[in-house]
C-alpha cells in the first residue's frame, strides 16, 4: 500500500470548493428516479442521462470525483468515448460503488447488513485497471422502536472496516459510508445518539482492521430529525449538532468528510453544509457527496428528452455551484435565485 498516493487521492476528493457527485444508483434505484420523470429504465437512457451530467462543463467544474455504478464505469458515451475519460478530462476522479446493497440481517428483524465482501479484492483490481481510484460502501442504519441494535451496528461497522482494508490493499481510497436514515418520526437527539454510536463503532473497527485513516474519506449523514418529526429545527442547530457529533467520534487524521443528502431538499442540503463551513473550527475538509440533492433538478429538467439537455445541464451546474460555494461557507440563499447560465 502506498499511503502517500492514497492520501493524495483522498485530499483531491475533498479539495476546497468541490465535492463528489454520487451518480452510482443501482439499476433498481435509477428506475425509481426515472419513474418520477416518466423515463424508461433501459441502458441507452441511463447512458444518455449520465452523459449529459459528465459533459456539463459548468457542473463538473465543482466536482472532484464521481461515484459510478459498475455499468457506468465500463460504459461509453454515444460517440464511443469511455465515461472514465470524460470524467478525467473534466478534472474529476472516477470512483466505483462496490457494495452489493443492504439485505435483511438474519436474526435481526427490521435491520440490514450490507453485502459484497466476497471477491471484492479481485473486482477492485479490475476497477482500478478501468480507472477507478476510489470506492464506496454504504451501511444502512435505520431508527425505529428497539432499532438499531448493537448486533447490527457492530456487524455493519465491521463490514465497512473489512471493505476499507481491502480497498487500501488494492490502492483504492475507500469512502466509508455509515448512513443513519432520516425516515421515521424520531427527534434530532435520537439521530445524534445513533450517529455517534455508529461512528464511534466504525472508527474502532477501522482501527482494529488496520485501516490508515489518512487514506480514506468519511461519508456520514448529518444530524437531523426524522422526516416525520413535526417541529422545526433550524439550519444552525443541524450544523452545530453535526459538527459536535463528528468532533466527538471522528479522528482528525481523516482528510475529509463528504456528506450524503439522504432525502433532504436540495436547498436544505446546501444550507446545512454552508452553515457548518461558516462555523468552522474542525480539523477536516467538509464537502458534499450528494446523489439526490445534485440530481433531482437536472432529472426534472431533462425528463428523457434530448432537446432538454442544455436545460438539464444548467440545472446540474447550478446545484453543483451552490454546493461548491457551501463547501467554502460562501453560499447565501439569494444566490439560489440567480440561476447559473
Ligand atoms: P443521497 O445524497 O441521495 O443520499 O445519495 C448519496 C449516496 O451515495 C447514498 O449512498
Amino acid at each position: 500500500m502506498d499511503l502517500a498516493a492514497l492520501n493524495a487521492v483522498a485530499t483531491a476528493m475533498v479539495a476546497p470548493g468541490r465535492g463528489i457527485l454520487a451518480a452510482d444508483e443501482s439499476t433498481g434505484t435509477i428506475k425509481k428516479r426515472f419513474d418520477v420523470i416518466g423515463v424508461e429504465n433501459i441502458e441507452e437512457n441511463r447512458r444518455d442521462y449520465r452523459e449529459l451530467l459528465f459533459r456539463s462543463a459548468g457542473g463538473m467544474e465543482h466536482i472532484s470525483g464521481v461515484i459510478l455504478f459498475e455499468e457506468t464505469l465500463y460504459q461509453s458515451a454515444v460517440d464511443g468515448t469511455p465515461f472514465v475519460d470524460l470524467i478525467t478530462r473534466a478534472g474529476a476522479i472516477p470512483g466505483i460503488k462496490v457494495d452489493k446493497g443492504a439485505s435483511k440481517m438474519a436474526g435481526f428483524p427490521g435491520e440490514t447488513i450490507t453485502k459484497g465482501l466476497d471477491g471484492l479484492s479481485k473486482r477492485l483490481r479490475k476497477d482500478y485497471e478501468q480507472g477507478a481510484r476510489f470506492a464506496k460502501w454504504r451501511a444502512v442504519i435505520d431508527i425505529a422502536d428497539g432499532v438499531p441494535t448493537w448486533g447490527a451496528i457492530k456487524s455493519n461497522a465491521h463490514a465497512l472496516a473489512r471493505y476499507a482494508a481491502i480497498c487500501q490493499q488494492e490502492q483504492i481510497v475507500p469512502i466509508v459510508e455509515p448512513e443513519v436514515l432520516m425516515d421515521g418520526a424520531h427527534d434530532i437527539d435520537r439521530c445524534d445518539e445513533v450517529t455517534r454510536w455508529i461512528l464511534q463503532t466504525t472508527f474502532q473497527e477501522l482501527y482494529e482492521q488496520r485501516v490508515a485513516l489518512e487514506g480514506m474519506v468519511l461519508k456520514p449523514n448529518m444530524v437531523v430529525p426524522g422526516k416525520k418529526w413535526q417541529r422545526p429545527v433550524s439550519v444552525q442547530q443541524v450544523a452545530e449538532r453535526t459538527i459536535a457529533a463528528l468532533k466527538a467520534t471522528v479522528p482528525s487524521a481523516v482528510p475529509g468528510i463528504a456528506y450524503l443528502s439522504g432525502g433532504q431538499s436540495d436547498e436544505e442540503a446546501t444550507a446545512h453544509l454552508d452553515a457548518m463551513n461558516k462555523i468552522g473550527g474542525f480539523p477536516w475538509k467538509m464537502t458534499f457527496s450528494y446523489g439526490r440533492a445534485l440530481q433531482a433538478a437536472p432529472q426534472k429538467a431533462w425528463a428523457g428528452k434530448r432537446e432538454n439537455t442544455a436545460a438539464a445541464q444548467a440545472a446540474f451546474a447550478h446545484r453543483a455551484r451552490m454546493n461548491g460555494l457551501a463547501s467554502l461557507g460562501q453560499w447565501s440563499p439569494d444566490m439560489e435565485r440567480q440561476q447559473a447560465a
